[in-house]
């Protein structure tokens, strides 16, 4: 699997989307959960863009790192997602939840995905691993 992955993005990109993502948890608005989670994505252009967690007291507007990060791109007129990496300060990884897998998918059919711990461990997996048999509208 690893070696797939950085087939698909070189390894100097990983490492700024590592430490782009890292960077990123420590903006997190979290006042409910108290878990900061950072993402990073890379885009067709080369551009990386990131997110944090924005909580609200209206706990259901709340918005994940991956899709603050994701949101972000596209608002700059990104449109193909090359992969994502996504860190939090705790020891077990982070997982994207369902809702923000399913907006990786608007942007890329498939894509790695970096997930980072807080002793900066990585686990690598990719969009199809995670949502298999996606969602596609009708066809
Ligand atoms: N959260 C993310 O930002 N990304 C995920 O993949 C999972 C959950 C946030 C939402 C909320 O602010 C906090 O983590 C607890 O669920």
């Amino acid at each position: 699997m690893e070696a797939v992955l950085e087939l698909e993005i070189e390894a100097e990109k990983v490492h700024e989307l590592m430490n782009r993502a890292q960077a990123a948890y420590r903006q997190a608005y979290i006042p409910y959960s108290h878990y900061p989670v950072g993402a990073a994505v890379l885009f067709a252009s080369g551009e990386i863009y990131s997110g944090c967690n924005v909580e609200n007291v209206s706990y259901g507007l709340t918005v994940c790192a991956e899709r603050n990060a994701i949101f972000q791109a596209v608002a700059r007129g990104e449109r193909e997602l090359k992969g994502i990496a996504i860190a939090v300060p705790t020891d077990e990884f982070p997982s994207p939840c369902g809702a923000c897998r399913q907006v990786i998918r608007e942007f890329a059919v498939d894509c790695p995905v970096i997930l980072i711990n807080g002793q900066g461990q990585t686990k690598k997996t990719s969009l199809k691993v995670l949502l298999p048999d996606a969602f596609v509208g009708l066809v």
